[in-house]
């Protein structure tokens, strides 16, 4: 079988090279800023990065955009900045107990990478020391804890999806089943409890933690429970391509394709996705960090598939990235953030339209996917 080839089906010579022009001034200009306010940047404050503890659960996404750009540019300060943002996060693995499911979005896409890149030892250890405190939120009945606190024993959220590579790769490099068995048990609770028949999900279920029954659903960082958090529907259609691409199982690219099929069919005109797909017309929130998710997403899903299927989540890929950098990239550089129009949830006003680390991430690296680089940081061992 033929399978899509994005490098042959895409064109723009001229945008990628707009972009990466843009990308290099703009992350140039970031860094310096980082340093200045010596923190691992989250979102921005007027134009300066703001502080944010460490072993808060973006703190990956600085890193690993770093070594996106070095990937991009070859130039060694994106590799120094991954490097001193790897090293303060040493702190959060000493501070084990609050950290939460997301080691995967801390460690696999920095550590894991660097590791791949660099074969060196303290990397290695701590993605797989990551691995090991995911592994130990398993719980048999079938899923993996989310958050920590008394009363959350039972909760999954869907997001988790996306921390997933993290097992894999430990089966991988360990040649222990065990993380992957976990990883797979995961990944079939949530085609089971979070995926609906039409291809939208849950934010988050809650089950019995001693018996594993279902308890409820609420609605989480979405508008209601049974509405349908655009960022939930993409971490669960990126997770599912990762979880088919390590493991080879069907039924996670039969999933995958349920939930971007659901994601194309309910983005608006503008290819921007609002925050929530069943939020009330107004106030109109979008969350461009759903957005660029999804676009990488449905690029990794379009390679796995033969050419004409594959160029249809190709295309809505390209227009997503498209829309929201003309809508919402900030390139000005007194500011280092870019995308503007970021949504932690639907519920926090305060968060609506804001910037993030991992909005600007995903774009990143979706634009080194369609230069041709093939080091996927979900996989960084493949
Ligand atoms: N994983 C948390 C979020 O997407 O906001």
């Amino acid at each position: 079988m033929n399978t899509f080839n994005i490098t042959s089906a895409f064109q723009d010579a001229s945008w990628i090279r707009d972009m990466e022009d843009k990308l290099n001034r703009k992350m140039a200009y970031a860094i310096g800023k980082a340093r200045e306010a010596g923190c691992i940047p989250y979102t921005t404050d007027g134009k300066a990065w703001k502080d944010n503890p460490i072993g808060w659960w973006t703190n990956g996404f600085w890193p690993a955009n770093m070594w996106q750009m070095f990937r991009m540019t070859g130039d060694q300060i994106y590799r120094d900045e991954a490097v001193r943002a790897e090293q303060m996060l040493d702190a959060a693995l000493q501070d084990f107990k609050n950290l939460s499911h997301d080691v995967g979005f801390m460690w696999l896409i920095q550590s894991g990478v660097r590791y791949a890149l660099e074969q060196n030892q303290d990397s290695f250890d701590r993605t797989l020391y990551a691995a090991h405190m995911l592994a130990s939120r398993y719980n048999p009945n079938g899923f993996i804890r989310a958050w920590n606190g008394k009363g959350r024993e039972g909760w999954a959220i869907v997001d988790c999806m996306m921390n997933l590579p993290l097992l894999y790769w430990a089966t991988e490099e360990t040649g222990d089943p065990r993380f992957r068995q976990i990883a797979m048990n995961h990944a079939d609770t949530t085609i089971k409890y979070f995926v609906r028949p039409d291809g939208s999900c849950n934010h988050i279920v809650i089950f019995d933690p001693e018996t594993g029954a279902f308890l409820d659903n609420p609605g989480g960082q979405g508008y209601e429970s049974g509405s349908s958090w655009s960022r939930g529907q993409s971490w669960a259609l990126y997770g599912f391509v990762l979880s088919w691409l390590h493991t080879g199982e069907t039924r996670y690219l039969d999933t995958a394709k349920q939930v971007a099929n659901y994601f194309i069919s309910q983005i608006t005109d503008d290819w921007m996705p609002r925050c929530d797909f069943r939020q009330p017309a107004e106030p109109d929130i979008r969350d461009n960090a759903a957005g660029n998710i999804a676009a990488c997403g449905l690029i990794e899903l379009a390679r796995a598939l033969p050419e004409l299927e594959g160029k249809l989540y190709f295309d809505a890929a390209i227009r997503i990235l498209k829309a929201q950098e003309k809508d919402a990239a900030n390139w000005a550089l007194d500011d280092p953030a870019i995308f503007t129009k970021c949504t932690s949830a639907w519920h926090d006003i305060p968060g609506r339209h804001m910037t993030m680390t991992y909005g600007d991430y995903y774009f990143i690296e979706a634009i080194n996917k369609l230069r041709g680089d093939n080091l996927l940081f979900w996989y960084p061992n493949r």
